[in-house]
């Protein structure tokens, strides 16, 4: 699809057919989202797909109000965590990248040092914030992959965080829960969007 279509037929659709997809599938529109940039490179994506109905449910019962029912409903479900362990995330940046081509390597040799340091030295709001921005991209990527790929989805804040989710998931301590994605076949299209004009969210100086 190009890209305008994508983005003026992209909606957030909550209610899907009972056809499943398959953990191919997901890979294949994950593996898309994952060309999403991300500060200094980080990638600090972490996916999760939920195939077993019982953590399924698990993670159903965190979601607030109607979300709840999405998740519980959605043939493809996947969580986005964002890895914490910024210093060991980065040095596999380098470490993996670096190999690959010369670009990189001066990449590399250029900010190694300073990075390293940097990522150590955030605050604690900083750090969120950086995890969450990066977050955002990638899951702004996911949402027009799945879309592309022919499917509808939406995206969910509205779910109980916390350290529980990692143990309904079983997934390592050091991955921050961000969002939950839900997808799948739907014969619905979502609501037409809306969005301010254009002349009330823009300024020129
Ligand atoms: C960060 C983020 C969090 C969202 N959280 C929820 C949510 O918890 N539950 C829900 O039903 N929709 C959620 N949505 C979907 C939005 O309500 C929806 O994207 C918005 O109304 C615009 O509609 P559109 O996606 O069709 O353009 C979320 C969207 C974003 C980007």
């Amino acid at each position: 699809m190009e890209f305008k279509e994508l983005n003026h037929n992209r909606h957030a659709v909550k209610r899907f057919k009972n056809e499943t997809v398959s953990i191919d599938t997901i890979r294949a529109i994950l593996n898309e989202a994952h060309y999403a940039p991300s500060g200094i490179n980080m990638q600090n994506w972490h996916f999760v797909i939920v195939e077993s109905a019982e953590k399924k449910a698990a993670l159903a019962a965190t979601g607030r109000g109607h979300n709840g029912e999405q998740i519980s409903n959605a043939p493809a479900v996947v969580v986005i965590f964002s890895d914490t362990n910024l210093h060991d995330r980065f040095e596999k940046v380098l470490q993996d990248g670096g190999i690959e081509n010369e670009t990189q390597e001066k990449w590399v040799g250029r900010i190694k040092n300073q990075y390293l340091e940097e990522v150590e030295n955030y605050t604690p709001q900083y750090k969120s914030d950086y995890l969450a921005m990066n977050t955002g991209f990638v899951t702004m990527n996911l949402m027009y992959a799945i879309k592309d790929a022919g499917y509808e989805g939406n995206v969910i804040l509205g779910f109980n965080k916390g350290p529980h989710i990692n143990e309904i998931l079983k997934v390592d301590a050091r991955f921050r829960p961000e969002l939950v994605i839900v997808f799948g076949k739907s014969d619905e299209k979502g609501e037409p969007h809306y969005r301010f004009p254009l002349s009330e969210i823009t300024e020129v100086r």
